[in-house]
Order: C-alpha cells, then sequence, then structure tokens
C-alpha cells in the first residue's frame, strides 16, 4: 500500500513539474506560463521601445569580468544545447546598465530560430546567457523578480572565413551532442567574448519571465540586436541536433509593458543626427544673417535632411 502510494507521487510529480513538457503543446505548460503577466520572449518594436537619455533605468555601460575563459561541460538536455559553468569556479560575472549589483554567469544554451523578434524580424538563432544575482542560489533567484539576468544574442548566417570565428570554439560539440541527452565527457575552456554581439552597448532591456517552464517572471533581459555573423556550414549542424523537433522556440508572448533600448542603440542615427543639425544651424546663422525669411525655409529642409523618419525610431524619456 504505501509503496504504491510512493509510485503514484512519483509519477504525478513528473508529468506536472519534470522535464516533461514540449513545444508542441504550449498551453499546456504549468507554472506562471499561462497564468503570468511578463512573460517572455516579446516581439520588440523598436519606435516604442524607450531611451533612457537621463540613465533612469539604465545607469550607464554593462560591464563584463572574466568572460574571456570558463571553464564548461556541455550537453544536449532534450530542449536544447547548453553549456555549464564548471562548479567552484570563480563566475564571469556582468554589472551596469539596467542591473543593480552584479550577475554571475551560469549557463549559455541556443534557440533556433530565436525567441525574440525586432520589429517583427526573427533570427535564425539567439544564444541564451543566463546569470543569476551574485550571492543568490538559484532556488533563491526564482523567487526574487530580479534574480535572473538574461544575455541574449542575435545571430545571423552568412558565409565566408570569417562567419566561422564566432562560434568556432563550440561547434566541436555540435556533432558530439546531435543525439537527445547526449552528454560531452570532457569539461572545455571556451571564451565567451566570442559569442557576444559585436556592439553589446546596443541593447533592449525589459522585466520578463524564462522562457521554458515554469516561465517564472524574475528575468531582466538585455537582447543584443546588432547580431553575431555565424556560418552557414554551423547553422547547419546546428539544425541536425536532435531536439524532437527542428525547432526550439517559444511563441511571442502579449507584449504590453516597458521596453527600454540603451543610447548606444540609437547612437549611430540620433544622435550624429542632433549635433548635425545644430552644427548646421550655427553656420546657417551666420551665412544667411539679413534672409531670415528665406532662412527658415532652409532650416526646415536641414532638419528633414539630417533626421527624417529616423528619429522617430529613439523616443525620450524625459
Ligand atoms: C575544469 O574543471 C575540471 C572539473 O572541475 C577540472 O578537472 C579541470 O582541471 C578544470 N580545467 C581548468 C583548465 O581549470
Ligand atoms: C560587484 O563586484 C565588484 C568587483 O568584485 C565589487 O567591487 C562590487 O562591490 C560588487 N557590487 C556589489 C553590489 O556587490
Ligand atoms: C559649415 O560651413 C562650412 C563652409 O561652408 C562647411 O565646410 C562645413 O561643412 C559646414 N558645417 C556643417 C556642419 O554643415
Ligand atoms: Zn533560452
Amino acid at each position: 500500500m504505501w509503496s504504491a502510494f510512493v509510485i503514484l507521487f512519483i509519477c504525478v510529480v513528473g508529468t506536472t513539474y519534470g522535464e516533461d513538457w514540449s513545444y508542441d503543446y504550449e498551453t499546456r505548460w504549468p507554472g506562471q506560463c499561462n497564468e503570468g503577466q511578463r512573460q517572455s520572449p516579446i516581439n520588440i518594436m523598436t519606435r516604442s521601445a524607450l531611451v533612457d537619455r537621463l540613465g533612469l533605468h539604465i545607469r550607464g555601460p554593462l560591464a563584463f569580468r572574466g568572460y574571456g575563459s570558463a571553464n564548461v561541460t556541455a550537453l544536449n538536455n532534450g530542449h536544447t544545447l547548453k553549456w555549464l559553468l564548471v562548479e567552484d569556479e570563480p563566475a564571469p560575472f556582468v554589472s551596469g546598465g539596467p542591473l543593480r549589483g552584479n550577475y554571475s554567469f551560469l549557463q549559455f544554451h541556443l534557440h533556433w530560430l530565436s525567441e525574440h523578434a525586432i520589429d517583427g524580424m526573427k533570427y535564425p538563432l539567439e544564444i541564451h546567457m543566463v546569470h543569476v544575482k551574485t550571492g543568490l542560489t538559484v532556488d533563491e533567484a526564482l523567487k526574487r523578480p530580479d534574480g535572473l539576468a538574461v544575455l541574449a544574442i542575435m545571430c545571423q548566417v552568412s558565409t565566408g572565413g570569417a562567419s566561422e570565428f564566432a562560434l568556432g570554439e563550440i561547434e566541436r560539440f555540435f556533432t558530439k551532442l546531435v543525439e537527445r541527452h547526449a552528454e560531452y565527457p570532457n569539461t572545455a575552456v571556451i571564451d565567451l567574448t566570442r559569442l557576444f554581439s559585436p556592439e553589446p552597448q546596443s541593447f533592449y532591456t525589459y522585466h520578463g519571465s524564462l522562457t521554458t517552464p515554469m516561465c517564472q517572471e524574475v528575468v531582466t533581459w538585455i537582447v543584443m540586436d546588432k547580431p553575431l555573423t555565424i556560418s552557414d556550414t554551423q547553422y547547419k549542424q546546428i539544425s541536425r541536433v536532435d531536439v524532437g523537433r527542428i525547432d526550439n522556440y517559444r511563441s511571442l508572448q502579449v507584449a504590453d509593458r516597458e521596453v527600454y533600448r540603451s543610447v548606444a542603440s540609437c547612437a549611430n542615427v540620433a544622435l550624429p543626427g542632433l549635433f548635425a543639425i545644430l552644427a548646421s544651424l550655427l553656420n546657417l546663422s551666420s551665412s544667411l544673417s539679413g534672409i531670415m525669411s528665406k532662412g527658415v525655409c532652409v532650416m526646415v529642409n536641414i532638419k528633414k535632411k539630417f533626421l527624417g523618419d529616423r528619429i522617430k525610431d529613439c523616443k525620450m524619456v524625459l
């Protein structure tokens, strides 16, 4: 009688909380997944994202320490390829940007196609670097709104020699981890900075959830929009990895909340534009003195020329 009870109990726990979930049945995911209000991933609309020029939310640049070498193990966990930092090693950590305090690197994994979309566009691959607030255990972090920080790096596919570089250190794992639940036999030291976006300070950030069960709403997302380039061959190898399906991304979730973008993410458009228009106006005021009515016309034209529609891409927060 007692053993029958125990077996039943294990079965129930196994189907509700275990690894037994599938991208085929997202509506059956447990926990916060179908009840939460701040779920991830989302479609990031660049025109609605707020630029925090006063630094109220995004306080200064992101600072990365210790990402140059990480001793990791790797596995195919049935849903993704995942590289975990070996325990008891000093962890790389990130601070700055929207983060309050330090966040220690835990693991990174891959999603093909990307989970986040930017203006409705998906990338072929998205890398997630998962971090836990320094000093907290993962269990503690899963109970705090600021417990985790995930850096998301978008990848685009190209051909040619340079495109092999970014994933060069991890591609040897792909063929070894093709089979579901395969584990890489050794530890390996890898350079995580090769997986960074070419412009890591150019990002969008918002508060959301884990994108797999239990979908806890404890994640500060930092989505880097300037994509890393990977090779076509590497992408083919990743797509051959058996995760039970041809892809492993969660559907887009309702996005009705604030998304911030770093000043660097619009530096190439709006900031030079603003400086240019100021300089031009100074030029104008000296060269056009005396022809005031004409001056106004010229100023309007210049404004259009330098700023055009692009200024609208960067909404100010005051
Ligand atoms: C990586 O971690 C393993 C397991 O703890 C250890 O045996 C190995 O020496 C470490 N490698 C390096 C380069 O630190
Ligand atoms: C973050 O780490 C740095 C370097 O170790 C340390 O000086 C700083 O005090 C830490 N910040 C917090 C909030 O713990
Ligand atoms: C200002 O005028 C000078 C002389 O016409 C020109 O060389 C310069 O590029 C102008 N500067 C700007 C910012 O338009
Ligand atoms: Zn992920």
